[in-house]
């Protein structure tokens, strides 16, 4: 039942997975009406509100997939709707040469990449570069198709199967300068603004995703990372993120950040209610924007 006075909520994801099982939690503790929507069901014409979609009053969208969630996001705000995250969001967080571009405009510390758009302008880049080096699809996540490169023999193999592999996420080549950090980074949580927690991601490898098997423990937030970690959030537009950050001599510096946030291993470890935060901001939202309507 809803409270009288309380949205009706709707959250878009692709099958429901671990982290939409406990934010499903988080608004049935706040007698909030959920509406799952699983994102293959949606369809229409852009013109009007989606079929196959409830008129609810705030939208979380949780898809897999870098396109669907900025065309949803796209399509609701058209129709006045104000999703979280918001388009620009999650297009930014979704490809790494706007993640980088929006990071570096804002002055956050991070690591830089270049790019480049054929095989002999990637040898180019990979020059400036130097060795070793990691290369990355543009779009993607998981660590999928990242690859570290020792050398210019091993760079000509990567870049022939990017041109192999084809389509739009390696259409554009982004490389960038291999940190040594013995498999080790910090993964931060932004929620409206606040840093609410933080985990060690830990791996014998040297991609930490917790997806590759990257073992997650909670981590104290210290003033810094507070501050990287905000701005970090504030400079793809805000909202509810997750900020990849790395350790180095030369401070944190930000990674990469993340629009549909992974927090399953996050909330046992840290003892911080993050899908609890994240249906709190959804609501704070939504209330905000009922005052200014009234
Ligand atoms: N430049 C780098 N130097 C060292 N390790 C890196 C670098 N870039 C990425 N990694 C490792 O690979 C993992 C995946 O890279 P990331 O950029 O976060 O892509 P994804 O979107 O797939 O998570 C990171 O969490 C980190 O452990
Ligand atoms: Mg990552």
């Amino acid at each position: 039942m809803n409270t009288p006075g309380s949205p009706a909520v709707g959250m878009v994801c692709t099958g429901v997975r671990a982290e939409e099982r406990m934010l499903a939690e988080a608004f049935a503790a706040r007698n909030v009406e959920l509406h799952v929507i699983d994102d293959r069901t949606i369809h229409g014409d852009l013109s009007s509100w989606p079929a196959g979609f409830p008129r609810v009053d705030a939208v979380l969208l949780r898809s897999k997939g870098h396109w669907r969630n900025v065309a949803i996001a796209h399509w609701l705000e058209s129709l006045g709707a104000q999703p979280v995250n918001a388009s620009r969001v999650l297009e930014t967080c979704g490809d790494k040469v706007l993640t980088t571009l929006a990071l570096l405009g804002a002055g956050v510390p991070t690591l830089s990449a270049s790019i480049a758009f054929s095989q002999e302008s990637g040898a180019l880049a990979a020059e400036g570069v130097g060795y070793p080096l990691v290369v990355k699809p543009v779009i993607g996540s998981w660590g999928r198709l990242i690859g570290k490169v020792n050398d210019a023999d091993a760079l000509d193999l990567a870049l022939d199967h990017k041109e192999a592999l084809g389509g739009a996420p390696h259409s554009v080549t982004y490389l960038q300068r291999f940190v040594p950090t013995g498999g080790r980074d910090i993964r931060s949580f932004v929620v409206h603004d606040r840093c609410i927690a933080a985990i060690a991601r830990t791996s014998a490898g040297w991609k930490t995703n917790t997806a590759l098997g990257g073992k997650a423990t909670g981590l104290t937030l210290d003033p810094e990372l507070k501050r990287v970690s905000e701005a970090a959030a504030a400079a793809v537009g805000s909202g509810a993120v997750a900020v990849d950050v790395f350790e180095t001599d030369e401070g944190y510096l930000v990674n990469e950040v993340n629009g549909t946030m992974e927090f399953r291993n996050s909330v046992a470890t840290t003892g911080v209610d993050i899908p609890g935060f994240v249906a709190d901001f959804v609501l704070e939202q939504f209330a905000q924007r009922a005052a200014v309507a009234r």
